[in-house]
């Protein structure tokens, strides 16, 4: 089991479903995330702590879809689907709720085999799968925000990501612990091809 720590403390104390809130709290401080945005979708988004943020970043007026492979209890102006974000299917009922979004998240993680090749391999593909959603879904100039394993395949990810977005930065929140090799791309101003 993972080691308990300050941040995992603080969102008890605090009312955040997971220790994550922090990281993208730390990314919407930096670089501005919710700035002017009404729609936000979050693609792994169990059990919430991002959604919880996310709710805080768009305010009462703004819509905010999460999306997992396992159910969440409920968040007041949360509109949740259970589904998998690799399937056609989950994408149109994310469209039946919000054809555009002005920031798509994602923070998926595979099931961990603790083999690293393997971990980092099956991480790439749901951070690949969420790159093509968000192509589909976000407006011209939206932000994209994405959690990628370092890796073999993680360089060429990145160049994938930059052909898309006109600013494009990679960070480790203070919130990600120091022994995780999960990196954060900050990619904003989207431009559909
Ligand atoms: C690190 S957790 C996300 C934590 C979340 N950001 C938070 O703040 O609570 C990673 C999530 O990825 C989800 N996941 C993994 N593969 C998935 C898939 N194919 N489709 C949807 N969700 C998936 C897992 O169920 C898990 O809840």
């Amino acid at each position: 089991m993972r080691r308990k720590d300050h941040y995992y403390y603080r969102a008890r104390r605090e009312g955040y479903r997971s220790r994550a809130a922090y990281k993208l709290k730390q990314l919407d401080k930096k670089f501005g995330i919710f700035k002017g945005a009404k729609a936000v979708l979050d693609l792994c988004c169990a059990p919430g702590g991002w959604l919880q943020v996310a709710r805080e970043g768009v305010g009462n007026e703004g819509v905010v879809v999460g999306v997992d492979i396992n159910k969440i209890s409920s968040i007041n102006g949360v509109t949740f689907i259970c589904g998998d974000i690799v399937k056609e299917e989950t994408l149109n009922r994310v469209l039946s709720v919000c054809e555009e979004f002005d920031v798509v998240l994602s923070d998926c993680s595979p099931n961990v085999s603790g083999i690293w090749s393997v971990d980092h391999e099956r991480q790439m593909f749901l951070a690949r799968a969420s790159l093509e959603i968000a192509k589909r879904v976000l407006k011209n100039g939206g932000t994209l925000v994405i959690k990628a394993f370092q890796g073999s395949e993680y360089a060429s990810f990145l160049s994938e990501v930059k052909q898309h977005f006109g600013f494009v930065r990679t960070t480790k929140p203070e919130a990600s612990r120091k022994t995780s090799a999960e990196m954060y791309i900050v990619a904003k101003n989207f431009r559909r091809l």
